[in-house]
């Protein structure tokens, strides 16, 4: 299959690209590299011994996207160019509406001039917003989220499912990640945020590298087995499996979808730091800090329709994603910055 990734250099992006090639795919990527770094693409080939076909540029960028689809006769788009920074959303909601949602919008009239009718789509488990009970399954109800960054992977799947309406030979599957840690056990990519993370694990690895003096847990005064924040923490090769588990089944069938992809299990962010010092022999100093807006007390996936229509289950551990987490970091202190 030829398959175009937008934000393909991207931390979730990058790991899917390689599965792609490993299985003999052929794929072309669009990236802005606003979160981004080319090196990526080095680290690719390393691992795969093929160099995907790069485009820099944004996916609302009509002009470049038609010009890329003359060259490139796709089979199918996985679509996760976006910006996803939960606070930075609060601050510029319209760059996020903006950038988030026309993205999506020029995808689907570019892929419909090219007759392109396979999409997955990178959502997230904050569509769920505040759920009220646990585990989380497709059919819960979506729509409250809490951020403009959560309403963007919301409003993004009532437009695919709309225009899936209009179009029912289109085969769209949304895949709502629910925490994605990890990195690629060569150490050779991983999560690379820019400035100071504002997740958990790469904010744990740089505490671990010593480029921050201490962990910020932030609340353990929630409702939960220590107090802690629970979520459902996934290697991020298992997730990046799970997008070529939707490509294989979506050649057999049409129609709109959508699939959790978590492991089952809650961790708590206290439970998390236990692993990794455990997994890795090192200590992480810690800082009770008040709740952050915004946050909830517990998340975590029902993964069974998943694992039955798409034949996927999310094998690697914890600890594996503590030792890859920190094999990555290890290896590239400054992210793929030389
Ligand atoms: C996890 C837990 C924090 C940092 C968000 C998005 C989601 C997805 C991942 C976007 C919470 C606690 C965190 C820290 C802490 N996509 N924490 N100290 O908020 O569950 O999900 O990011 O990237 O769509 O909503 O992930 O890693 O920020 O937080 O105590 O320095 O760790 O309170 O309980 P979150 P997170």
């Amino acid at each position: 299959m030829r398959v175009l990734v937008t934000g393909g250099a991207g931390y979730i992006g990058s790991h899917t690209v390689v599965e792609l090639l490993l299985q003999k795919q052929e794929v072309v990527i669009i990236d802005d590299l606003s979160n981004a770094k080319e090196e990526v693409l080095r680290r690719i080939q390393t691992i795969t011994g093929k160099t995907p076909i790069f485009y820099r540029g944004q996916v609302q960028d009509e002009a470049l996207l038609t010009s890329i689809f003359k060259v490139h006769p796709f089979d199918a788009v996985i679509h996760f160019a976006g910006y996803k920074a939960v606070g930075e959303s609060v601050e510029k909601p319209l760059k996020y509406f903006e950038n988030n949602l026309l993205s999506t919008i020029v995808l689907l009239r570019v892929m419909e001039q090219f007759n392109v009718k396979k999409l997955v789509f990178s959502s997230s488990a904050t569509v769920y917003g505040t759920p009220t009970k646990m585990p989380l399954t497709e059919a819960d109800p979506i729509g409250g989220t809490t951020n403009p960054y959560g309403a963007t992977k919301f409003m993004n799947e009532l437009i695919i499912k709309d225009y899936c309406v209009a179009h029912p030979e289109m085969a769209a599957t949304m895949l709502r990640y629910f925490n994605p840690i990890g990195a690629h056990p060569t150490g050779l990519i991983g999560e690379d945020p820019q400035g100071i993370p504002n997740n958990l694990m790469p904010f744990i690895t740089q505490v671990a590298i010593g480029k921050r003096p201490h962990l910020n847990v932030f609340g353990n005064d929630y409702p939960t087995r220590d107090g802690t924040g629970i979520r459902d923490y996934i290697h991020v090769v298992d997730l990046a499996l799970g997008h070529v588990a939707s490509l294989e089944k979506m050649q057999h069938a049409a129609g709109y979808v959508v699939y959790n992809l978590g492991t089952g299990k809650g961790t708590s962010v206290l439970e998390l730091v236990h692993a990794f010092e455990t997994a890795n022999q090192v200590s992480i100093p810690l800082q009770i800090q008040p709740r952050r807006s915004g946050d909830i007390a517990e998340n975590y996936a029902d993964c069974t329709k998943s694992n039955r229509e798409l034949g996927w289950v999310a094998t690697r551990t914890l600890v594996d994603a503590c030792r890859d987490s920190w094999k990555w970091q290890s290896k590239n202190p400054s992210g793929y910055e030389s």
